[in-house]
């Protein structure tokens, strides 16, 4: 059987649980070999995103293990507690860019130089970059800027054959959701339900399709584009 990534080799940030975990099974079946990149675990390499050196010495890592690079997700996140904005703490409002704006920026830069057969990169953005959530002003902004970073991003790599997209999540039920709500059959209640059109989260799997479908060839004329993958969030 022919693999829709045989041959490549895929970095995933945040690989160790949810959406990142779910997709690194994915690109695996399809033929890729993925570099999973966590904060911790066994079977990926040990990384904290939000740090230029340790994203290129982990860069320089996969591709010093694998011989290439070609696809690279920026996926990890920091999710800070809902609370109206004059009550977040700078280092909130720092660490939740650091993760999930500077983290991507760094992955670009570092990865960049060594897709020399060209690729793709996906950046997870979420619903939130796309519509505004009360309480949620960091995480909002940081989404939010991820978006206009593939963009720009994806015209400065076109020439070289590598293809710069988001994708935007709706609710997922991936361990943290059900950890926030307090088991997943409350998150689907209080979250799902009545937030997504379709009357339910996202499974992890489908935005692990979506992720291949940007990652793989199937997506070749798309690049500084937004796949938003939500249950309708958006549409209303
Ligand atoms: N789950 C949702 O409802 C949802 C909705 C929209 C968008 N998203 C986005 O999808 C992506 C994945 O979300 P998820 O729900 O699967 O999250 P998750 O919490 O299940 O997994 C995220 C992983 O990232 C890792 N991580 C966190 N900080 C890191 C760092 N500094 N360096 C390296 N790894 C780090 C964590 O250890 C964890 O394994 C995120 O970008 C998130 O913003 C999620």
């Amino acid at each position: 059987m022919v693999g829709k990534l045989d041959g490549r080799v895929a970095l995933i940030s945040g690989a160790g649980n949810g959406i990142g975990r779910a997709t690194a099974e994915l690109f695996a079946a399809e033929g890729a070999r993925v570099a999973g990149v966590d904060l911790e675990g066994a079977e990926v390499f040990v990384c904290d995103v939000s740090n230029s050196a340790a994203v290129a010495a982990t860069v320089a890592g996969v591709v010093g293990r694998f011989g290439r690079l070609d696809i690279v997700m920026s996926n990890a996140a920091f999710f800070p507690p809902t609370r109206p904005v004059t009550e977040l703490d700078d280092a909130l409002w720092e660490r939740t860019f650091a993760v999930n704006v500077h983290a991507a920026f760094y992955l670009a830069k570092h990865a960049i130089p060594h897709m020399r057969q060209g690729g793709s990169i996906v950046l997870t953005a979420s619903q939130m970059a796309k519509v505004g959530s009360k309480g949620d002003v960091a995480y909002c902004a940081s989404k939010g800027a991820l978006i206009t970073m593939a963009k720009a991003l994806a015209l400065e790599v076109a020439d070289a054959g590598i293809r710069v997209n988001t994708l935007s999540p709706g609710g997922t039920a991936t361990e943290h959701m059900a950890a926030n709500w307090g088991g997943m059959e409350a998150a689907e209640h209080a979250w799902g339900k009545p937030m997504h059109p379709l009357g339910r989260l996202g499974r992890p799997v489908e935005m692990a399709r979506a992720a291949l479908f940007l990652a793989s060839d199937d997506s070749s004329f798309m690049t500084g584009a937004d796949l938003v993958v939500d249950g309708g969030y958006t549409a209303r």
